[in-house]
């Protein structure tokens, strides 16, 4: 799987967008482990902060369909930005608990620049599961 297929998966999830409010459209492709490529767009609403970024979108469906942090290899976003497209924060806690440590995180826009990130470097020092153990 290379970096152009997954590119493609996210424009295509991104022309998906329902986003009559910000007219921002944003594309998710999520490469899981047996080959399948799950894509997700933001869905907004008139109630603006039920709205849901395209990464959530990719990753609740991944989830929905049984796959697991362990079967996502690559999660790709792209967006129409100067420079690559940057998740929001509510996206980084969710991308922390639903990848792994080591899952490729590729943030991209509609020109040639990405950046390659782990979900640490997006959100460090993030509350996990594991603070809620005494
Ligand atoms: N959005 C995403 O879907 N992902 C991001 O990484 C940034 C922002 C969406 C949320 C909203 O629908 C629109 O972009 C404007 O914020």
């Amino acid at each position: 799987m290379d970096f152009k297929e997954l590119k493609e998966a996210a424009l295509s999830a991104m022309k998906n967008a329902y986003a009559p409010y910000s007219q921002f459209h944003v594309g998710c492709s999520i490469l899981l482990d047996d080959g399948t490529i799950i894509k997700g767009a933001n869905i907004e609403n008139a109630s603006y902060g039920l709205s849901n970024c395209a990464e959530r979108s990719a990753l609740f469906t991944v989830y929905s369909l049984g796959y697991r942090k362990e079967n996502i290899k690559k999660l790709l976003v792209i967006g129409d930005t100067d420079d690559v497209i940057s998740p929001c924060g509510a996206c980084r806690q969710v991308i922390c608990e639903l990848v792994n440590d080591d899952t490729e995180i590729i943030l991209t826009n509609l020109h040639d620049k990405y950046k390659i990130v782990t979900k640490h470097d997006l959100l460090p020092f993030s509350f996990t599961k594991e603070d809620m153990k005494k």
